[in-house]
């Protein structure tokens, strides 16, 4: 699949080493700036960072684990402008590394000796949840700074949000705090992100099965195919927090009592979508589209908008043998009046990738393909909230664990990184998923049968990743030591086609075994035309790195480094040895933080 003859992007420094040290690592003539870590004060009476913040604190703070990410300029500027990033997750041993006197579980959450938690420890857990919203600034010595402004937010796993979409307002949502089913509290583990063509942010729900307990003897599979079995304990024990606050006691999903309005059973209905955040009206509420589907969403990626044409997205849901997902909007796109309605009527699809090279887009809608009541899909919200078990029904094809999406701005090719499934077995392989045990991931791209909308498509794939060994690149060549990288994750693509690549190598897996060779994660640069393929940064240790972005000039790089430390820093952490200090030094816990990068002579990154 060639690019019809468009430019190949310039990619111009020299490749970097693996990386094992406890450092970021660029190419040589680039500067980095650590920036917004965990715990900087953005809002509010702008709390300093401190091991004793409160939870109170927390939700004027930078939240924790950065992920995706983008850049809203101010009046076009590349020197003003709202960062908008995501925060997946914490580590407790972290976030509560100033309280002492509980004993930590096996997760590392301090728990008191009746099973109960610390209200304002898990006030500030969900507080350290969801997006940032922050004006930064470059000063005059080429130095970014936070800016205290009107614009700067916290969206965390409390703050309200609307329901939109065909789900909105049915039973599966219904709920104690809305009975109507139009209203839901927080988002949670906000992985990747979406620009949408109306400049508005996208914050995906990915890992959510895991806050929720649910001790019904029987689960359906709203909840159980998406990994909620009967247990009374979640990760978090947020359910658990003393004081039995409305807010906390919903991450218990089992029916109490005698209807949906009188519990929370339908709460982790209402988790697993993407959650569009207008950055630019602080007083905002953000809404949950819920027609892109519920599943395990990494993130999702606009096609280019075209005036007249309806609007095109691609989402993955990043478990094993998981699926790519496309939303076609019923109405067309027009610049002067597009907004989130766009999204709420349309059609939403699931790829099957053929073997030989051909695909198509299996629409997952009332009466096509089978899904019929009959066959046990009621209707159209039915379908959204099982989104999963719709597209097993159609017949979509089980992949290894899609992440981001990009589109080529030249050729309208999407790529997709497959991160890895080692449990993909000999006779499970087909062409598109074309190795068993899929330790290291590979990234595939299709061009669809004319426009975005279209029905059918033609792929291949761009990468194997892998080592000097097992690595191949798009004309089948081994990848050499300034290529080789494991377990694709972050995607992005530039406006001069350079296809920036992230990894995310397990932290149970990192620098051990068949993983030694790659040292810690990192990112790479791909030419779209030659598959060229080329190592730009390393990262500290424990990390993984995910999310880019550059200012509209593309002088300055926004990356971010996500669990620096860890989790295997359990045993470390409590023998007080941790291995990662990142990115403070001395004796500091690691945090994570963005990286900001710059060319010693204002170059544009990466050229
Ligand atoms: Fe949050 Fe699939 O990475
Ligand atoms: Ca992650
Ligand atoms: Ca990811
Ligand atoms: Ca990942």
């Amino acid at each position: 699949a060639a690019g019809n003859g468009a430019p190949s992007p310039s990619i111009g420094f020299k490749a970097i080493p693996v990386g094992t040290g406890d450092s970021v690592v660029v190419p040589e003539g680039y500067r980095v700036q650590t920036f917004i870590p965990w715990g900087t004060p953005i809002s509010g009476s702008m709390p300093a960072f401190s091991l004793q913040a409160s939870g109170e604190d927390q939700a004027h703070q930078v939240g924790s684990h950065h992920d995706g990410m983008h850049f809203f300029p101010l009046d076009g500027s590349s020197r003003d402008g709202l960062l908008v990033l995501n925060h997946e997750y914490v580590e407790p041993r972290f976030l509560h590394a100033a309280a002492s006197g509980l004993a930590l579980d096996s997760e590392g959450f301090p728990q008191r000796e009746d099973g109960s938690r610390d209200a304002d420890q898990v006030r500030k857990e969900l507080n350290a949840h969801g997006v940032s919203v922050i004006r930064v600034r470059q000063g005059g010595d080429g130095q970014w700074q936070v800016v205290e402004d009107r614009y700067n937010r916290r969206i965390t796993g409390l703050t309200p949000m609307r329901l939109a979409g065909p789900v909105a307002g049915t039973e599966h949502v219904m709920t104690k705090y809305s009975p109507d089913g139009s209203m839901i509290r927080g988002t949670l583990n906000n992985c990747a992100h979406g620009v949408t063509p109306w400049n508005t942010y996208l914050a995906a729900e990915e890992n959510w099965s895991g806050y929720f307990a649910n001790e019904d003897a029987e689960i359906d599979r709203r909840q159980a195919r998406y990994g909620i079995a009967t247990r009374a304990e979640g990760r978090y024990q947020w359910h658990r927090a003393e004081g039995g606050a409305d807010e906390f006691v919903r991450f218990d999903a089992t029916s109490r009592g005698d209807s949906p309005r009188d519990d929370y059973r339908n709460e982790p209905h209402a988790f697993g979508y993407m959650v569009e955040i207008d950055p630019f009206d602080p007083e905002s509420t953000p809404v949950k589209r819920t027609h892109l589907g519920r599943f395990a969403h990494e993130g999702v990626i606009f096609a280019p908008a075209v005036e007249g044409q309806p609007v095109v997205c691609y989402s993955g849901d990043d478990a094993r043998f998981e699926y790519i997902y496309k939303f076609v909007s019923a109405r067309p796109y027009q610049a002067a009046s597009a907004d989130g309605s766009l999204l709420d009527e349309g059609t939403l699809y699931v790829a099957r990738f053929n073997d030989d090279g051909s695909g198509e887009w299996l629409a997952l809608a009332p009466g096509e393909n089978g899904l019929t009541p009959e066959n046990g899909f009621a209707d159209l919200a039915d379908i959204l909230v099982n989104a999963r078990s719709a597209a097993d029904h159609v017949g979509a094809t089980k992949m290894d664990r899609p992440e981001w999406g990009a589109v080529d701005p030249a050729t309208g090719q999407v790529y997709f990184t497959l991160t890895n499934n080692t449990r993909r077995s000999e006779e499970q392989v087909d062409a598109a998923n074309p190795r068993a045990e899929n330790h290291f991931g590979h990234i595939i791209r299709w061009q669809e049968d004319g426009t975005h909308a279209a029905e059918r498509f033609q792929w291949d794939i761009f990468l194997l990743a892998g080592d000097q060994e097992s690595g191949r690149d798009l004309n089948g060549e081994p990848l050499d030591q300034d290529a080789i990288l494991a377990s694709p994750d972050g995607l992005w693509i530039d406006a001069d086609r350079r296809v920036w690549i992230q990894t995310d190598i397990s932290e149970s897996v990192m620098n051990t075994g068949i993983h030694e060779v790659f040292g810690n994660n990192q990112m790479l640069v791909a030419n779209p035309e030659t598959g060229e393929l080329r190592r730009f940064l390393t990262g500290p240790i424990g990390q993984e790195i995910t999310g880019v972005v550059t200012t509209p000039d593309q002088r300055t790089m926004f990356v971010n480094v996500q669990h620096p430390g860890a989790t295997t820093e359990a045993e470390a952490f409590a023998a007080g040895e941790l291995t990662s200090h990142w990115p403070d030094g001395g004796n500091a816990i690691p945090r994570s933080a963005t990286l900001v990068i710059t060319r010693e002579d204002g170059g544009i990154i990466g050229a």
